[in-house]
Formats: structure tokens, C-alpha cells, sequence
């Protein structure tokens, strides 16, 4: 056979596989997504005006330029749908089409969520059924990512609790339920990101690009405590090998801001949700921020470990109790360390550079401490209780 017609039989080939498995839209996030959730500050009492007044904030204080993107609507934003199925916004968004465009205006993306049960996690209406329709739907409306949450879905059928295995059938249908909305989006016609939640079950970082996610939760809901994020932040160890560009393990929103752990808690949220390549999608009340919560935001190197371009997830190297070394590699040839104390007391954590493959010559810089720090083989840091030091490692 011809090489050329070998070759471009190969090209139609992977044309038809991407068009499949959603590789196209994969080219949506070569990095995790970074942007804004409604859900941990306003659950689903949420308005087109703090939408609107998220999207202005995000202006003015300088996350849309360091990289904050997304402005997701989250659950209770629906309303009933019209007699032909269509489904329409309830009386808090008049008007979906224009704040699109109010959004994007601003350089923005808007965000949507549902449900592939027939109601979502607060009872609003699913798109169980109506599938291609909610997809044109968004498409017209100017959306750009949807989050797609299992809450009803599995009342249909036996389900485990989140983290578990689902049945085997319950599994099967799940992941029909996804691909299907995938296909749906794609279908559609508008390059919109599709993350998928149903909390971890059944190893969903193993088939999640299949069913054409973008980014799939690994866990249950966190919550504004120090306890709760790190029970769900570091459970994430052992899962780096499954993220990469245009697929994101996502252990779920940050709480930064909300005000219920300290500056050190928070830091260590940052910091590992940066190592981890996790989506950064801030869930605080932006118009009311205090400076240091928006500084630990906009952090440009906590930012630049996130959005490395190799897209590689870092890892938990080792862990003496509550004292966990965590490494990221990034792109040219550049390593993230952090020190991570989940201990009750401050700590001197003791690290070997040099076992790290860091040798003379590195330039390290101490993120949260914005400044550099001298090569030594051995350092000593003290971490505060619940805390980081994050280093960012050029060699
Ligand atoms: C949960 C989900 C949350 C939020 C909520 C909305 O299942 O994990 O992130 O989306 O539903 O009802």
C-alpha cells in the first residue's frame, strides 16, 4: 500500500477516534481549569446578579488575568420546562442568553450545571430524557462548561455510597448516562468542557476520558473546614498517573476565602491543590474579599505549579505521621516541592534536596514566603501547624 494512503488512512482514523472519545474538547483544558463556582458560598440560592457581580470582581481584582477563566453556575438555577421539553431558567436567571453575553463581554466563560437524573442534588430538574435538548439548549445560550452531577441518577438503580464501587449495572448506566451527554455536547456543536461528578465512585479517573470527561470529581463535597480538605485533598495520593492535558482529577472546589480556616489552612489548601494539577475554581464570596485571601489566590507561582504545561499531577513521596513531602514535576526540567504538616504543633521537617535530584546551582524559591532560598542539601524548615512550605525548584 502507498505510504501516503497509509498515512492519511491513520489521520482518518484519529479523526474518527477523537470525534469518539471527545478528544477535541480535551483541547479545552490543556491545563486544569481555573475559574469561579457558585455552590460553596451561595448553594442554590443563587442569582444572575451575584453571577454578574462575580464576573465584575473577577475583573477588577485580578483573577481574570492570573488566569481565572470560568464563572460556573452551579445547582439551582433551573426552572420548569415548556411544553416541548425545553428546559428554561427559573425567575433568579431572566435571562440565560444575556448574561452569557454579559460574561463574555468581560472575557469571560459561563458555566452551567445538571444532572443526567431526572432531578439535581437540590431538586431542581435533571436533563434525564432530554439530553440533546439541554445540550442545544446551553449551545444557544453561549455556555461553555457544564458540571454534570449523578445526584438522582442513581435512585433509579443500586447504588453504593460515594467513594464506592456502584453495582454493576448501576455502573454500566452511569457511564451510558455520561457518554451520552458528551455525545449530546458534541452534537451541539459548541466546544463546552464536560466535567462529570459522582464523587469517585467505581475508579472514575479510569474510564472518566472515555465517557468524554474533561475533569471528574475523585471525591465527596468539601466543606469550609481544615479537617475536611485535607481528608479529601490528601486521599488523592497514588492518582497522578490518571491526569493529563485535556483530563483533570478534580477533588472538588476551593474553600479559600470562605472564612473558615486559617491563612496557614488556606495555604495548604492552595498548595495542594496546585500539586495535585486539581482544578482551581475559587468558591468564595468574591465582591467581599479580605486581601490575604485574594493574594493566596493569585499567587503566581502556587498558579504556575498548577498550570504547568507538561500537565503532570504530583505526588505524596513520603510521609513520617502527619509530616508528607509532595513533589510535582513541571516542564522544563522544573520541580514543585512542598512540606506538608498536618500535625496539631509547629514541626522542623528535614528534607534532602539532593535525594530529590535537586543539586548545586538550583534556584529555589519559598512561594509563601516570596523570597528565594540558598542551596543547601539539607534543609530544615519549621511548619506551622496545618501548614506548607511550597518551594517552586529551577535547575
Ligand atoms: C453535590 C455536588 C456539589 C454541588 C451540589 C449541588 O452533589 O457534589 O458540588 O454541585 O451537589 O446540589
Amino acid at each position: 500500500m502507498p505510504r501516503l494512503f497509509v498515512k492519511r488512512l491513520a489521520i482518518l482514523a484519529s479523526v474518527l477516534l477523537c470525534a469518539h472519545v471527545g478528544i477535541a474538547q480535551s483541547s479545552l483544558v490543556p491545563t486544569p481549569p481555573m475559574g469561579w463556582n457558585s455552590w460553596n458560598h451561595f448553594f442554590q440560592h443563587v442569582t444572575d446578579a451575584d453571577v454578574r457581580a462575580a464576573a465584575d470582581a473577577m475583573v477588577a481584582n485580578g483573577m481574570r488575568d492570573a488566569g481565572y477563566v470560568y464563572v460556573n453556575i452551579d445547582d439551582g438555577w433551573q426552572g420548569t420546562r415548556r411544553p416541548d421539553g425545553t428546559i428554561q431558567s427559573n425567575d433568579r436567571f431572566p435571562d440565560m442568553k444575556t448574561l452569557a453575553d454579559y460574561v463574555h463581554t468581560r472575557g469571560l466563560k459561563l458555566g452551567i450545571y445538571s444532572s443526567p437524573g431526572l432531578k439535581t442534588c437540590a431538586k431542581f430538574e435533571g436533563s434525564y430524557g432530554h439530553e440533546m435538548q439541554d445540550a442545544k439548549t446551553y449551545a444557544a445560550w453561549g455556555i461553555d462548561y457544564l458540571k454534570y452531577d449523578l445526584c438522582s441518577f442513581g435512585d433509579k438503580l443500586t447504588v453504593a455510597g460515594n467513594g464506592d464501587q456502584a453495582a454493576p449495572a448501576a455502573f454500566a448506566a452511569q457511564q451510558e448516562a455520561y457518554r451520552k451527554m458528551h455525545d449530546a455536547l458534541v452534537a451541539a456543536g459548541r466546544p463546552i468542557v464536560f466535567s462529570l461528578c459522582q464523587y469517585g465512585m467505581s475508579n472514575v479517573w479510569e474510564w472518566g476520558p472515555e465517557v468524554g470527561g474533561n475533569l471528574w470529581r475523585t471525591t465527596g463535597d468539601i466543606s469550609d473546614k481544615y479537617d475536611r480538605m485535607a481528608l479529601i485533598g490528601f486521599s488523592q495520593a497514588g492518582l497522578s498517573r490518571y491526569a493529563g492535558p485535556g483530563h483533570w482529577n478534580d477533588p472538588d472546589m476551593l474553600e479559600v476565602g470562605n472564612g473558615g480556616m486559617t491563612l496557614d489552612e488556606y495555604r495548604t489548601h492552595m498548595s495542594l491543590w496546585a500539586i495535585l494539577a486539581a482544578p482551581l475554581l475559587a468558591g468564595n464570596d468574591l465582591r467581599h474579599m479580605k486581601p490575604e485571601h485574594l493574594a493566596i489566590l493569585e499567587n503566581k507561582d502556587a498558579i504556575a505549579i498548577d498550570q504547568d504545561s507538561l500537565g503532570k499531577q504530583g505526588d505524596r513521596v513520603s510521609a513520617l505521621g502527619p509530616y508528607e513531602l509532595w513533589t510535582k514535576p513541571m516542564s522544563h526540567g522544573r520541580t514543585a516541592i512542598a512540606l506538608f504538616n498536618r500535625g496539631e504543633l509547629a514541626h522542623t521537617m528535614r528534607v534532602n534536596l539532593r535525594e530529590l535530584g535537586i543539586s548545586p546551582g538550583a534556584h529555589i524559591r519559598n512561594v509563601w514566603a516570596n523570597a528565594d532560598l540558598p542551596f543547601s542539601d539539607i534543609i530544615n524548615p519549621i511548619i506551622p501547624k496545618h501548614g506548607v512550605v511550597l518551594l517552586l525548584v529551577t535547575r
